[in-house]
């Protein structure tokens, strides 16, 4: 298996959709907006050109991380830039390889270089307390309701990187989407069955989990 991470380029858009629909199809509810997503948030200014990245195997692009613009906002509405990545994804044939690990350590290791302070992200705990991540709780980072998650993880991207900073996240608008949007940009691709699953559940258990 030939591993290769690189930029991503035009010439990839098409097929990194297609994996991304794939990878989210049915997982957290019946159909997957993140192709969507995806397609969209590459034109909005809080999108990280420089770290979007796909990733290849014999050549072949079967997973993708993308990042965007995010900040911690203070009681006093002092404002922190921060970056946030997601969507992030495996073609399901590939999971549990180390792909996505590849993936996610080389995105992390670029942010480093770029000078970022901090990531902070949405997801299971189990899927990024790997890299260091931890509940934004840890850092006294909350969500906009003002309530710590333990969906909300992050990770300060040098020494003291979030020692005197608290508050609450704001995520880029680049991730919202319309329902009717993801409808109409789904037809292009070919029909797939949206149904339940029991990700679903494990999911909807987890986002409305508390760190306490
Ligand atoms: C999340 C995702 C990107 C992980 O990619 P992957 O290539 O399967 O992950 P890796 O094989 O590199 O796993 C790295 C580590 O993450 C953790 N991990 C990854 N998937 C896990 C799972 N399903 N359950 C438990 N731990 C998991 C483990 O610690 C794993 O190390 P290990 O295999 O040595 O135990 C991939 O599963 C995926 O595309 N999922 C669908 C889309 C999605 O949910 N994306 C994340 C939300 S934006």
């Amino acid at each position: 298996m030939l591993i290769n991470i690189r930029r991503e380029e035009p010439k990839d858009y098409r097929i990194v959709e297609e994996v991304a629909r794939e990878a989210f199809w049915n997982l957290y509810f019946p159909g997957a907006h993140e192709h969507y997503v995806v397609h969209k948030m590459r034109e909005h200014a809080d999108f990280i050109k420089d770290l979007a990245f796909v990733i290849e195997v014999d050549g072949k692009i079967e997973g993708a991380i993308f990042y965007t613009h995010s900040k911690i906002v203070s009681k006093d509405n002092e404002e922190y830039e921060t970056i946030s990545f997601g969507p992030v994804f495996i073609s399901p044939e590939h999971h549990r390889k180390g792909l996505g690990r590849e993936l996610i350590t080389y995105s992390i290791k670029a942010a480093k270089e770029m000078g970022y302070r901090a990531i902070l992200t949405l997801g299971y705990p189990y899927h990024y307390e790997p890299y260091g991540f931890l509940g934004g709780k840890r850092y006294n980072i909350s969500m906009p309701d003002g309530k710590f998650y333990k969906g909300l993880l992050v990770l300060p991207l040098y020494e003291g990187a979030l020692d005197y900073t608290s508050g609450h996240v704001v995520f880029s608008d680049a991730l919202e989407v319309s329902e009717d949007a993801v409808e109409e940009f789904d037809k292009s691709f070919p029909p797939k069955e949206k149904k339940y699953q029991e990700s679903q559940d494990e999911y909807e258990a987890t986002i409305s989990l508390l760190d306490e």
